[in-house]
């Protein structure tokens, strides 16, 4: 895990938030690189989840809501965890960790006694801090979708089954975050609500299972490394039939990646019932009315990326030399091509690299780099996982060749710069479309 973080540091995935006033605990910003990672992985699922099917359409509902939505979601009431705070040294502990009820685990301290704490974010809308005009970050996407069934209902008129999907921040006062971006206060989900006749519900569950477990893997997720883990009865939130968890063999742990819920027909029943307004849905074959039931894949961005990070992290020895790869799919991989002159004091060599890297910046991600000897800028573009590195030497001159180097094998081709598009195109498929 340490040399993940310190990659992502040094490399410019993830970095500390706020890190010039001492940095903001638990909180991560992502960098260049990062933020092509994270944008590549929603692309992927929303690749997936939407643009490949037929049955699910796109949203993009806001954090703020009204209130009301989060007492009929039952948040207000049931999204706590028990804390207790240590009487010396201040700090707050999750009570369901804590192997001693009574003593603090890092002083010694005495513990308060357990007490409720909302994971909710609070704020207040408008210029007044008054009690009514109180407002939550939204703790979950899945809220901003239930509460739009009606609008998508008379806009779109959809036939059972069908989904919306979302991707989105979302915000919970966690009590103990940690472990990098694996549980933070502010952080991204993918969430799909897939609408179903109550009698399916159980076959659909089912099948998203193994859809979204299937997604991981097509991505280059280690099969080793990822499984299911169904719920006990007494773990169930309180929304939920049945949940099946897609858990991570993280460093620190197998944890939990995505959850699929049974969520039967709670949301659409608790909106009717605080809303006032009527949820149901009008089947036009059988002339019945009744709540659909709700199948859930919920799952983390930042969890996934992470995973996706981990597991790609790869070290080998080269020679004499430690060579740090990050194996990453190619959709994922946030550059796809760098273009490296061998000399950089000859301007005509680098001109002719900076040509080409322009010309392959229009179809897909490329960078151009003459900040360093070949080998520093090989070892650099392995860390961040780039496909193909182009390299242009004085030969280019004569012959009109590059040498193009593939990543994991490292083997080299000359390829005259007319073809080398395409050449790429053939090995790259779809990612070239930016
Ligand atoms: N709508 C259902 C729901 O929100 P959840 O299991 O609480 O279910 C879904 O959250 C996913 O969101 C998790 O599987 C995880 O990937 C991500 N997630 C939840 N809390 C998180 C946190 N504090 N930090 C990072 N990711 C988190």
């Amino acid at each position: 895990m340490d040399k993940v973080v310190s990659l992502c540091k040094r490399r410019g995935f993830i970095f500390q938030s706020s890190d010039i006033y001492g940095g903001l605990s638990n909180t991560w910003d992502y960098g260049p690189y990062g933020v092509e990672l994270k944008n590549n992985l929603k692309r992927a699922w929303w690749k997936a989840n939407v643009y490949a099917r037929d049955d699910i359409s796109g949203m993009d509902a806001a954090i703020l809501m009204h209130p009301k939505a989060w007492e009929a979601s039952g948040h207000v009431q049931n999204f706590f965890d028990l804390k207790s705070d240590c009487k010396n040294c201040k700090k707050r502990f999750k009570s369901q960790e804590l192997k001693d009820k009574n003593k603090c685990p890092e002083c010694g301290g005495t513990l308060t006694e357990a007490r409720p704490f909302n994971l909710m974010f609070k704020t207040y809308q408008g210029p007044v801090e008054e009690s009514g005009n109180e407002i939550y970050m939204r703790p979950e996407t899945a809220q901003g979708m239930f509460v739009n069934f009606l609008n998508i209902l008379d806009s779109r008129h959809p036939k059972l089954p069908f989904g919306l999907a979302q991707i989105g921040k979302a915000f919970r006062n966690e009590i103990t975050p940690g472990n990098f971006t694996f549980r933070t206060r502010e952080f991204e989900q993918m969430e799909i609500e897939y609408f179903v006749l109550p009698k399916e519900a159980d076959k659909y569950y089912k099948s998203w299972v193994e859809e979204r477990f299937n997604w991981y893997l097509s991505l280059g997720i280690k099969k080793a490394n990822l499984r299911k883990r169904e719920h006990a009865q007494d773990e169930l939130a309180h929304y939920a039939h049945s949940c099946t968890d897609i858990e991570y063999n993280f460093p620190f742990g197998w944890s939990e990646l995505e959850g699929i819920a049974n969520r039967a027909d709670f949301d659409l029943k608790k909106h009717a019932e605080y809303s006032g307004r009527d949820l149901k849905y009008f089947d036009d074959a059988t002339k019945e009315r009744f709540y659909p039931y709700i199948i859930e894949p919920s799952g983390g961005v930042d969890r996934a990326c992470l995973a996706f990070l981990v597991d790609s992290y790869h070290e080998e020895k080269v020679k004499d030399d430690l060579r740090v790869v990050l194996k990453l799919h190619k959709d994922l991989a946030p550059v796809k091509v760098a273009v490296l002159p061998l000399l950089r004091n000859r301007p005509e060599i680098v001109t002719l690299a900076k040509k080409i890297a322009r010309d392959l910046k229009q179809s897909l991600i490329s960078v151009y780099d003459d900040t360093g000897a070949i080998g520093k800028l090989y070892r650099r573009q392995d860390e961040v996982g780039t496909l193909y590195c182009v390299t242009v030497d004085v030969q280019i001159l004569e012959d009109k060749q590059v040498t193009v180097r593939e990543r994991d094998t490292m083997l080299q081709e000359r390829i005259g710069i007319e073809k080398l598009k395409e050449y790429l195109s053939d090995k790259l498929g779809t990612v070239l479309l930016k």
